[in-house]
């Protein structure tokens, strides 16, 4: 299992002490939550926090996407040193342009779906995709409640991937997860886990962040594993 906490819980004062907080921890992705207050309610930060950040620290950063029109932003994210970008499919009409033009300029493409969106729309882009992201909160906030129908959710996303050529395509769940639900997330097909409150409100960062793996250890599967394994390697 990949753990990607949530900046979005870190002291926004701080940031770079996070960061290397983070590394010291043996963390190793960084998920980054850009809201633009019309997509979501919230509002947090863009490229130049990012850019600062990224002359700070080698984490590699998940960069989710919570804004309208994504594809106007991409290069800019891109040379603030995103290393994935995740849009949302809500908010792209032309979501395979957009993937595909992510990966054209050298970074890794997810596509994330809000929780009344259907898994249906990953088969057809499977094959642009490196990661999914189930989304088992509404966006917008950190420490909201896990949407319980978010397992069979991932279950119904890992499936269809496998089946439409996608069975490298990692799976990430953000929203809600905690040590105490990370083995059923896993064994529902969850790959990489994104955690804000539950990570960041529980210090120290090492002790919390093998909690995590430990909890999600048992359910790991060999082709979990391996996507996992090739996903690290990406830096
Ligand atoms: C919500 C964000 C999440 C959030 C997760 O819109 O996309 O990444 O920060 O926070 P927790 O883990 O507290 O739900
Ligand atoms: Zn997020």
């Amino acid at each position: 299992m990949i753990l990607s906490p949530s900046l979005l819980s870190a002291d926004f004062a701080r940031l770079a002490e996070e960061c290397a907080a983070l590394e010291a921890a043996g963390v190793r992705w960084l998920h980054l939550d850009v809201m633009d207050g019309a997509f979501v309610p919230n509002i947090t930060f863009g490229p130049p926090v990012i850019k600062a950040l990224r002359a700070r620290t080698s984490l590699f950063f998940d960069v989710h996407l919570m804004i309208e029109e994504p594809a106007r932003h991409i290069a800019a994210f891109r040379d603030a040193g995103a290393d994935m970008l995740v849009i949302h499919a809500e908010t792209d009409r032309h979501p395979q342009r957009t993937l595909a033009e992510i990966r054209r300029m050298g970074c890794k493409a997810g596509l994330a779906l809000n929780p009344a969106t259907d898994v249906s729309c990953l088969r057809w882009l499977a094959a642009d995709l490196d990661m999914a992201l189930i989304m088992s909160v509404n966006p917008g906030f950190s420490g909201q409640k896990f949407l319980p129908c978010s397992f069979e959710k991932a279950r119904a996303a890992r499936a269809l991937l496998d089946a439409c050529g996608g069975a490298q395509t990692l799976l990430q769940i953000d929203g809600g997860a905690c040590p105490e639900n990370a083995a059923d997330l896993v064994a529902a097909g969850a790959d990489v886990l994104v955690s804000g409150s539950a990570f960041f409100n529980h210090p120290p960062y090492d002790t919390r962040a093998r909690l995590f793996s430990d909890a999600a250890a048992p359910a790991a599967t060999a082709a979990h594993t391996a996507r996992c394994a090739a996903a690290l390697a990406w830096k």
